[in-house]
């Protein structure tokens, strides 16, 4: 029997398993992927996609899953959306290549027109962009110390800025992202993060305790940045207490230290606005962009006050790739449909479907100490229901189980006991109703209450 669920790009809208997951053209795949591919290279699903549009991925051997992940975050505007499909492909046919350091672009310039429009502030702007979000983070680091003429940059508990040598000594958790890596650059300062749920402490007591350490441990005339994301995004979508943001803001704006927000996942209406520094009205001297800009190609952007970013000398930044026309017309594409289908308050609409329902799963199961998050960016920390600490097994387990229902979702947190969903901002309520009833049976049947 034909079903009645909507189409996009030729992808039902359902979620439809044929065979076990994985399937065995997967299997098949995997194999070669084995023999083929760095086993440094993790995967969460051991599927190979064939399609992907919607909220719906469709796997080599048939099956249709529902995607509460969005490539981590990437696909805001759905897979192969198709503002982004068609101008890519026009810009293909165009020209593919031509390093804007050489001979320059429209739409290089077209997006870091729209960065500086969209970014909180009404300041005069100019923008940078690049590859990815470490390679971002990077660039905003070196702009900060050139600007500055100091060195030390202050992170978080927590954090994650990514891989690269730099970003992995300014990110937290070790394993799997720092383990054997090092020696790590200096001058990074790890500073307590805001974190309600375990702390207790208000926005404004826990920024006293880290202003205070900043001050004690480095001197705030030594600051060259603060670093950090709004929302802990790997840690564990951790929202800060109101008004630890705007503290760290004074307090950067008192040092002379530039304040460095990192939105590589919060951004491009993630969580309910275009940038989650805006929850709180907090204006950030430089913001590091990647992840939905582009709706899944490789592009970055750092966007800052105006004589920040001129400080550097020219040729200072840049890079062979960096604002690739292709990735630039993808990015264009995915900011023309966000603006025109209001996906910021479409992700404030997925927090309204989302909350009541883990909430309800929460007081069913007893093993979530916390529903939290913004928008489209929301997770549930999973604890033993006894002895109330991180259950990392659990919170696997609960993953896996859904993975083999058809539903891709995704864990984090410093202590692997955080199940996070960030669904494309386009997926409809039915598929986020059946994602959320395949995530309920999975703590009905793998943490009975009573037990
Ligand atoms: C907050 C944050 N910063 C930086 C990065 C690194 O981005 P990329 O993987 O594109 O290098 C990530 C990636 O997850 C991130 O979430």
């Amino acid at each position: 029997m034909e079903s009645s669920a909507v189409v996009v790009n030729d992808v039902r809208q359902e979620l439809h398993l044929v065979t076990q997951v994985p399937g065995p053209k997967s299997v098949e795949l995997q194999k070669r992927r084995v023999d083929a591919v760095s086993s440094g290279v993790g995967a969460t699903l051991p599927i190979f996609v064939q399609k992907a549009a919607g909220g719906i991925v469709v796997d080599v051997d048939g099956n249709s899953l529902i995607d509460m992940g969005s490539g981590i975050a990437v696909t805001s505007v759905g897979n192969s959306a198709s503002e982004v499909v068609d101008r890519v492909t026009k810009q293909a046919q165009a020209f593919t290549h031509t390093c804007f350091m050489v001979t320059q672009y429209e739409g290089y310039v077209e997006v870091c027109e729209a960065l500086n429009r969209l970014t909180p502030g009404t300041h005069a702007k100019r923008s940078a962009l690049f590859n990815t979000g470490a390679e971002a983070v990077e660039n905003a680091v070196k702009i900060a110390r050139a600007y500055t003429r100091r060195q030390a940059v202050v992170v978080f508990e927590h954090a994650y800025h990514g891989r690269t040598n730099l970003t992995m000594g300014m990110t937290a958790k070790v394993m799997p992202y720092k383990h054997s890596f090092g020696p790590f650059a200096p001058e990074i300062y790890r500073m307590p993060l805001s974190y309600p749920a375990h702390d207790g402490l208000t926005g404004s007591e826990a920024a006293a305790h880290a202003i205070s350490r900043m001050e004690k441990e480095i001197g705030s005339e030594n600051i060259a940045a603060i670093v950090i994301e709004p929302i802990a995004g790997e840690g564990g979508f951790i929202v800060p207490a109101v008004g630890f943001l705007p503290a760290l803001v004074a307090f950067a704006t008192a040092a002379k230290a530039v304040f460095i927000a990192d939105e590589v996942q919060t951004g491009f209406c993630r969580t309910g606005n275009w940038f989650a520094s805006e929850h709180e009205g907090i204006v950030p001297d430089v913001i590091v962009t990647a992840k939905g800009i582009a709706g899944g190609l490789p592009l970055a952007g750092v966007t800052g006050r105006a004589e920040i970013m001129d400080a550097v000398h020219a040729g200072g930044l840049g890079g062979t790739y960096g604002g690739n026309p292709i990735a630039c017309a993808a990015a264009l594409g995915s900011i023309a449909t966000m603006e025109r289908e209001n996906l910021a308050e479409k992700a404030i609409h997925i927090e309204t479907v989302m909350v009541p329902r883990l909430s309800e799963i929460a007081d069913e199961s007893g093993v979530i100490a916390d529903v939290r998050g913004r928008g489209a960016m929301i997770a549930v920390e999973i604890v033993d229901r006894v002895s109330r600490k991180p259950d990392a097994t659990l919170t696997t387990a609960i993953a896996k189980y859904c993975h083999a229902h058809g539903v891709i979702v995704l864990t984090a947190g410093t202590y692997g006991n955080v199940l996070r969903f960030l669904p494309p901002l386009i997926i409809s309520d039915d598929l986020l109703n059946q994602a959320l009833d395949i995530i309920q049976s999975a703590f009905a049947e793998l943490a009975p209450s009573g037990n």
